[in-house]
């Protein structure tokens, strides 16, 4: 059982603040994702939480627990580092070991917990190797196995991923999620990889520069994103934005005309709109469709991949679109065509990047 509270956390690097009140209580048993781009304060919340580093305010607390003063070691954490620093002379089992001849553990129980973190993580024909003998994904494996073994209450990890190459990453993604429900252990991880976070999160969080913008499922994110920011972060390929008017408001939605001469009626809560208003539409690439009366595209470039066809272009006036179009789409680079845009896929931005409500909040699950 472990939970973890952050409490209000603040933290100023002497004039500069970089987290700002951070409010997260995170589950037992979950897998909660911290993302955002660099510089937004996600290694420094995690290194709060391992005590590597003093929040200016707050307080973290693990299953109840106020542990903002206790040292590292008295946590019950593991942390897992982007570079795995390995011991380059020990043997793969040694390194495993090490923080348990570190603690003096007696031999037997030793040999007993790294032949079972070893067996988690397929090291078993390893264990005599050197880590110049291993590739960089059984590297990775050795310094998670070497947390592993201390067990601890919560795993934290900071880009783990980010030293290796795409084919291994989406391979470690998929083992690091058969780890969590394996150890069955309450784990928080630090990526700016929002495929990763998608991916491998029970629930996500997104920094934007110090704050929490949102914190919910990733589906959450993806169908009911709470601003413009974690709209456009979650999401492959991004989500388009075409800045508009609101001409109308009623009870059944908001009227926009946007820069292109595209009318559209959307079914959100118009709250505080008024006509004239600027707002911006957002429509992902996978909700866009050719057809007529729509939005004129220019195509500048068209990537088929066999099932879609990504297909980039700006319109008269100026807006970048990217749609997921059919994979036999007619669509040809340097010519002119029509999407249609589903007001119900459409989602409202206000001028501060605050979304409006849907009125009907589509089904989602996960
Ligand atoms: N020891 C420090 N002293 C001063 N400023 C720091 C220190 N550590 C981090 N910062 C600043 O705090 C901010 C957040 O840094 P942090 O390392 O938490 O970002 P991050 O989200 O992990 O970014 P990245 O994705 O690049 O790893 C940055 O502006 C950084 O310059
Ligand atoms: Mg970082």
């Amino acid at each position: 059982m472990a939970t973890l509270d952050l409490n209000n956390i603040s933290k100023s690097f002497g004039e500069t603040q970089v987290l700002y009140d951070i409010q997260l209580s995170i589950r037992d048993k979950e897998f909660v994702v911290f993302v955002g781009p660099s510089g937004c304060g996600k290694s420094t919340l995690l290194r709060i939480i391992a005590g590597l580093e003093e929040a200016t305010s707050g307080s973290v607390v693990i299953d109840g627990e106020d542990v903002s003063l206790s040292h590292p070691v008295d946590r019950g954490i593991s942390m897992v580092f982007q570079s795995y620093a390995l011991y380059p002379h020990l043997s793969v089992f040694e390194n495993i070991a090490f923080p348990l001849r570190v603690a003096k553990m007696p031999e037997a129980e030793l040999k007993e917990r790294v032949a079972r973190a070893a067996d988690i993580l397929q090291l078993n024909d390893k264990m005599k190797l050197k880590p110049a003998q291993l590739s960089g994904g059984q590297r990775q494996r050795v310094a998670i196995g070497r947390s592993i073994v201390r067990e601890p209450k919560i795993f934290l990890f900071d880009e783990p991923l980010s030293n290796l190459d795409a084919a291994l990453r989406g391979d470690m993604r998929v083992e690091l999620s058969q780890l969590h429900r394996d150890l069955q252990a309450t784990m928080v991880y630090v990526t700016h990889d929002q495929i990763e976070a998608m991916t491998m999160a029970d629930r996500i969080v997104v920094l934007n520069q110090g704050r929490v913008e949102q914190f919910g499922t990733p589906m959450e994110l993806y169908h009911h994103p709470a601003t413009k920011f974690v709209a456009s972060f979650i999401g492959q390929p991004n989500m388009n934005f075409l800045p508009a008017k609101v001409t109308d408001t009623d009870a059944d939605g908001l009227s926009v005309k946007t820069e292109d001469g595209l009318q559209l009626k959307i079914p959100v809560e118009t709250g505080s709109a008024s006509i004239g208003e600027n707002v911006d539409i957002g429509i992902r690439p996978e909700n866009i469709t050719q057809g007529p009366k729509g939005l004129k595209l220019n195509v500048s470039v068209v990537e088929r991949l066999g099932g879609t066809s990504i297909t980039y272009g700006r319109t008269d006036a100026g807006s970048r679109i990217c749609a997921a179009l059919d994979g036999v789409a007619n669509v040809r680079e340097g010519e002119t065509t029509e999407l249609t845009l589903d007001p119900n896929d459409c989602h409202v931005f206000d001028a501060s990047g605050t979304v409006m409500r849907r009125l009907q909040a589509p089904e989602i699950s996960g």
